[in-house]
């Protein structure tokens, strides 16, 4: 991976867990990464969507739980988790220890965050609420 690394790269992209494969990496493997990122300056963009979702017997890290000055945009939904297809709501975390995203990177996000390409507004006023005895879920509005 460091090999493909030059002057044009602006991000590693880390999909953990792996759609489609599955795969889980473990901590040293992120751990690893971080290294690379790190000998680089290259920040990471961590797609965790699939952080609920692991075979058993694997364990999922959070690569910012591991990143003490790599700078990481952790990007997640309730897609997956709530079984949501077509609702469009994602979050980026921004986990950034040394203050890397602060000019344009924050900006850029804030800017995006107002485009409309996000959820509607009914799927935004709505809220998940699990039946967990029954591992089921339904959903309820907060505002009505
Ligand atoms: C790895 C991964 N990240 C992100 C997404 C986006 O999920 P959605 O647009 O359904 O919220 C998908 C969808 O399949 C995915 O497989």
């Amino acid at each position: 991976m460091e090999a493909q690394i030059d002057a044009d790269t602006a991000a590693i992209i880390v999909n953990n867990p792996s759609n489609p494969c599955g795969s889980v990496f473990s901590q040293q493997h992120l751990l690893d990464i971080l290294n690379i990122a790190r000998r680089n300056f290259v920040p990471i963009i961590a797609d965790e969507i699939y952080d609920n979702f692991v075979f058993s017997g694997q364990t999922f890290h959070s690569i910012g739980s591991l990143s003490e000055d790599v700078p990481i945009l952790k990007c997640g939904g309730l897609t997956k988790r709530f079984l949501v297809p077509g609702w469009r709501m994602g979050w980026i975390v921004i986990h950034d220890p040394i203050g890397a995203f602060n000019q344009e990177v924050r900006k850029g996000l804030t800017c995006l965050s107002q485009r409309t390409i996000g959820s509607n507004t009914l799927v935004q006023i709505y809220k998940l609420i699990r039946i967990r005895s029954k591992g089921m879920f339904i959903i309820k509005p907060n505002v009505f």
